[in-house]
């Protein structure tokens, strides 16, 4: 949720900035017009509508002739075509003249570039197809991929797609415990990881991290390691690295377990370029993808191939506008499922260069991104609220000493942004010329599923605007009556539409009662928001236990679990609280098991040990001791309680103490 001050500036904005006419010219849909037309039939007559855009825009081994079939909650979308998105994203790029055109731009951290042709990039991925087929992946096999942010991770998934092995992608910065619980869910026997990555100047210890999961778990049977670390130290210039080796990186060593562990460039070496794209089911997984809900156990998200394949590409196609010279660059990790869908699935699919940096975007300084921009002239540019405040709290000397003149569009999408940063962002970094979309989705969804289209909707700062083709979203009560204008309510969607989520992997129990139960015959997004009389819709932030810290999704229950986990902590919950910087933070309230006193190095100890099991982003940043929780008769902690207490504490400084703290408690409980 955006800051308490964010959210009031939201209620009271109205503001209006129309598509800028220069763009608008130029831009695939142009017209209101032609937006209600192709908005009216795709939701008028979605099988028609999705039959021709599956037709018109990609390779099918056999075409569909059936749409989407809904059975609560099971939805089918293609079902009686075969495809391969591994294929669409390179084959038919190819195919369409597109070869040597760059299909990934990389910048390392340490300052190395790398320009890979859509010809290169599927050269590499066969290769990787080939070798996975030689270690004895079959269709439908579970691969983990845990790797910084290099063009390696974009061709171990595209590999992946090609035969038919879903991949789980982790995050590069969680931990171990993290591994270990999605390599457990997913029946993950193969793990794609690296020696390690750059980030702010420093080693992260992937393949370490890898180790102590596979211990965790004993799952893990092969292990291929792709060098990015040692390799600019042993083999300098290989790979295109010129990284300069730093002193860290001249002492980084890591082990490799003998009969499992191999590395990428051995098994790369004879491996053929060819290997054929298996014709898949529309509906065979894709992927997995984990994210937190209110339960302590992540969920694995299943995608599937064709719906996602269809929308993902024409949603990339017409809410960034993108035409054949367009430098694309997504800032998201693709750990998450903004870097799933717009840095590799739908943008490649679109024949365009998509940039991808590996490290931090203060590393050397924080005109790192500005400078990326203006060296590698990057059209569209997409990014996250988070980092945009980050940027003005900056200055914008940092913008202004480069040029940004080749900018075209900016995008924001993660969490509500605030007008204030909205502004600055379209002034600063936009200069004025450039449309901001604010897309509104979540990992469920796959794709885009409320934004402006850039050359037709006028955008209000701090609204994600209207619904993207196909997509029928309402504000509703609990009871399922639809609200009135500008009347709060939960976001659902009412329709199915490709990119949906098909299920939670090995918990179908879960998906109906996440998803399909809280309002029956309607998806329910978790997120409360109004719809003002434009029909644009404004989001509020989440209504259950899921935080938002810096655009990223956490379960409060998982950092709880984290907590007990130390031996010297009875109980914990934790909570969200405004933010300025991140839009929500966390704050830990726990009660030590007796015996134990509490300190301000014991605090340090535990917000560090939560770093340690989940990953730093889990880190809570304020953190209480309490003699007990408040809980209600039934033993439920009273949650709103002690978000209002953080909130609070924030404001007034700390003035809760913790005898206080438990009074209160054990006033509530009474009462
Ligand atoms: C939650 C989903 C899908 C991209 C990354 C996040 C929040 C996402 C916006 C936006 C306001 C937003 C919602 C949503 N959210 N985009 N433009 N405006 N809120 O995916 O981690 O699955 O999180 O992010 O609360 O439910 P995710």
């Amino acid at each position: 949720m955006a800051t308490g001050s964010g959210i009031d500036s939201i209620m009271k904005e109205g503001r209006k900035f129309p598509p800028p006419a220069d763009f608008a010219r130029q831009a695939h849909i142009s017209t209101e017009a032609r937006y209600r037309e192709l908005y009216d039939r795709s939701i008028k007559d979605p099988d028609g509508f999705w039959l021709a855009m599956a037709r018109e825009n990609h390779h099918w081994f056999k075409a569909p002739t059936r749409g989407l079939e809904w059975k609560s909650p099971d939805l089918r979308c293609f079902a009686d075509g075969t495809t391969n998105l591994s294929f669409n994203c390179l084959d038919r790029q190819i195919e369409l003249g597109r070869g040597d055109h760059t299909a990934i731009l990389f910048e390392g951290e340490p300052g190395d570039v790398r320009k890979i042709s859509y010809r290169e990039l599927r050269d590499e991925v066969c290769r990787l197809a080939n070798v996975l087929k030689k270690l004895g992946v079959k269709k439908g096999d579970r691969i983990t991929l845990y790797m910084p942010m290099i063009p390696e991770l974009a061709i171990a998934m595209l590999a992946c797609a090609r035969i038919g092995a879903p991949h789980s992608v982790i995050f590069g910065g969680f931990t171990s415990q993290a591994i270990a619980d999605r390599l457990q869910d997913a029946g993950s026997h193969v793990v794609i990881t690296a020696d390690g990555g750059w980030r702010r100047g420093k080693i992260v210890p992937l393949k370490e991290n890898v180790d102590a999961a596979a211990d965790l778990t004993g799952m893990v049977k092969t292990v291929i390691v792709y060098e990015r670390i040692t390799q600019s130290r042993d083999r300098k210039g290989a790979g295109g690295t010129s990284g300069a080796p730093s002193a860290e990186a001249a002492q980084f060593k890591i082990n490799m377990k003998s009969g499992r562990d191999h590395w990428w460039h051995d098994l790369m070496k004879d491996a053929s370029t060819n290997c054929p794209a298996e014709p898949l089911d529309a509906e065979h997984m894709l992927y997995l993808l984990y994210t937190s809900g209110s339960t302590g156990k992540p969920k694995g998200i299943l995608h599937t191939t064709g719906g996602y394949m269809v929308y993902t590409a024409l949603s990339a196609k017409y809410v960034f506008d993108l035409k054949p010279d367009d430098v694309f660059w997504c800032t998201a990790d693709i750990g998450w499922v903004t870097g799933h869908s717009y840095v590799v699935y739908g943008i490649l699919q679109n024949g365009v260069t998509s940039v991808m940096y590996e490290g931090a975007p203060n590393q050397p300084d924080w005109d790192r991104f500005w400078a990326m921009i203006e060296k590698h002239k990057v059209t569209k540019f997409y990014t996250a609220p988070t980092a945009i405040r980050a940027f003005m709290r900056q200055g914008r000397e940092f913008v202004d000493k480069h040029d940004l003149s080749s900018l075209k569009l900016l995008g924001t999408v993660g969490e509500p942004i605030n007008p204030e940063a909205w502004i600055w962002y379209h002034t600063v970094v936009g200069k004025e010329r450039c449309p901001i979309v604010d897309t509104w989705w979540q990992t469920e969804t796959g794709g885009i599923l409320l934004t402006p289209l850039p050359g037709v909707t006028s955008t209000k700062p701090g609204s994600a605007t209207r619904p993207f083709f196909g997509i029928d979203p309402a504000i509703m009560s609990k009871e399922g009556k639809v609200a009135a204008p500008n009347e709060g309510g939960f976001l659902v969607i009412r329709k199915p539409w490709p990119a949906m989520l098909r299920g939670i992997w090995g918990d179908p129990e879960r998906y109906q009662r996440q998803y399909w139960d809280e309002i029956p015959g309607v998806y329910f997004t978790g997120d409360s928001s109004r719809c003002d009389e434009d029909g644009y819709f404004w989001i509020m932030g989440r209504v259950d236990d899921v935080i938002k810290v810096a655009g990223h999704r956490l379960g409060t229950a998982e950092v709880e679990s984290a907590l007990v986990s130390h031996p010297k902590v009875a109980e914990a919950a934790v909570v969200g609280f405004p933010d300025e910087l991140t839009g929500e933070a966390i704050a830990a309230f726990v009660a030590l098991r007796s015996g134990n006193q509490p300190s301000e190095a014991l605090e340090t100890e535990l917000k560090h040990h939560v770093a340690a099991v989940i990953g730093a982003i889990a880190r809570p940043k304020a953190l209480r001791f309490t003699d007990a929780l408040p809980k209600t008769r039934s033993g439920k902690i009273m949650r709103r309680l002690l978000k209002e207490l953080a909130t609070k504490g924030r404001v007034d400084g700390d003035l809760t103490t913790l005898e206080d703290f438990s009074v209160i408690a054990k006033l509530r409980d009474e009462a």
